[in-house]
């Protein structure tokens, strides 16, 4: 039986289709295959040209049901990635009990983090994803300072945070180019590798170690290698 995991939320903008592709494009960096599933009526499908991923439309009541059914059915190499909407918290309820795995993307505002706090306390199985993360380092230190004073009791449900990257739009579009930016495939591999690791561990595992924020931006991790 193939992996679910939903990126969902109840703010808008918090980059949910964007790590849904990142996510799907970096399994296919590790040579799994994955489908991306698009339920939001107001963004348009995305093409399969130039993607290592199938995108499928999931608009429909039935779309995204069959699409489900399917990805049920389908070996454990597949991994199946909703790009959900905001403000749909019915859908996001149904979204994440069809899912293992669901992923809450926040940026660095107290809304966005009172938005997380309760989506978090709203599915057991979600786990909070800082998104398009500052990577100037005064405003990085504030970010996660930030967080971590107001996500207190949910330090252990946070994941590392996928930095802004310019070049995640290029994702988004209808036909992506063949070669894309070093910087974003090593982003979406270590998105990817991240969830990867909570669909093997299960969420009850008592050896998950909650992963520890960085406080480096990616340029100076990569000088300091
Ligand atoms: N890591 C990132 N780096 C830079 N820009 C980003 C990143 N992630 C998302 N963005 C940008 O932020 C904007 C919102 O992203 P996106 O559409 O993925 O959010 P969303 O949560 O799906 O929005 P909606 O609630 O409308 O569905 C887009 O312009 C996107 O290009
Ligand atoms: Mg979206």
């Amino acid at each position: 039986m193939s992996k679910i995991t939903a990126i969902i939320g109840n703010k808008g903008g918090t980059g949910k289709t964007t790590v849904s592709h990142m996510v799907c494009h970096g399994l296919g960096l590790l040579n799994k295959f994955s489908v991306s599933l698009l339920t939001d009526i107001h963004r348009d499908k995305v093409s399969k040209l130039g993607r290592n991923y199938l995108p499928f439309d999931a608009r429909t009541e039935d779309g995204l049901e069959a699409a489900i059914k399917k990805l049920r059915l389908a070996s454990d190499t597949w991994f199946g990635v909703i790009d959900g909407g905001g403000n749909r918290p019915e859908m996001d309820q149904r979204l994440a009990e069809v899912s293992d795995v669901v992923l809450l993307p926040f940026r660095d505002s107290h809304e966005d983090i009172r938005t997380v706090i309760r989506d978090l306390e709203r599915f057991p199985n979600a786990f909070a994803l800082p998104s398009q993360w500052p990577t100037n380092p005064w405003e990085l230190k504030a970010a996660n300072q930030m967080v971590h004073d107001l996500m207190k009791d949910h330090h252990d449900r946070i994941l590392e945070p996928v930095f802004r990257l310019s070049a995640a739009k290029l994702l988004l579009q209808e036909e992506i180019p063949t070669h894309l930016p070093a910087q974003l495939n090593t982003a979406c591999r270590q998105l990817a590798l991240q969830i990867m690791m909570l669909l093997d561990m299960g969420l009850d595992n008592s050896n998950w170690k909650p992963l520890e924020i960085k406080l480096t931006p990616p340029s100076k991790q990569k000088k300091a290698s």
